[in-house]
């Protein structure tokens, strides 16, 4: 069976209190069971995570290499900042798919440039909670397909 690693970065764990007007009013908890749902009807599993630290993103990126076919990253504001992160997912050489709950296109322009797009397969933006659907059906396509 396929495994993937569903990793979420900084602030992420306040979800559901966090702006909502931004980030909706569902909680890390209801995306983690959302996913846990998903993967199941596509026969896929997933370890879902999150950390507001960069060296545990790093090391469970790194660890990711040998346990899972694929990484889904919200990477929150490290998306904005981290060479390390991108550095990580470039060594690892494991397809990556980069999410974010809201349209990073359509706010400041800080967040217009992502350090993990170059070494991404993928981005998936602006759809909310539902993007983490979208993109664990986005994962096992792209996986079909590179089979
Ligand atoms: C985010 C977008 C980032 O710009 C922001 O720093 C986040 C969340 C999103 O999911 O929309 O923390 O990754």
């Amino acid at each position: 069976m396929q495994s993937f690693l569903i990793l979420n970065g900084p602030n992420l764990n306040l979800l559901g209190q966090r702006q909502p007007e931004v980030y909706g009013r569902t909680t890390l908890e209801d995306i983690r069971d959302m996913c846990a749902d998903h993967a199941k009807s596509c026969g896929v599993e997933v370890e879902f995570a999150q950390s507001n630290h960069e060296g545990v993103m790093i090391d469970m990126i790194h660890q990711a290499k040998a346990v899972h076919d694929g990484i889904i990253l919200n990477a929150g504001a490290y998306t904005h900042t981290s060479v390390a992160l991108q550095d990580a997912i470039a060594s690892v050489e494991v397809p990556t798919i980069e999410l974010h709950l809201s349209n990073i296109h359509a706010r400041e322009t800080f967040r217009h440039h992502s350090y993990i797009s170059p070494v991404a397969v993928g981005l998936i933006c602006g759809f909310g909670a539902n993007g983490y659907r979208l993109a664990i059906d986005a994962l096992c396509g792209w996986l079909e397909e590179h089979a």
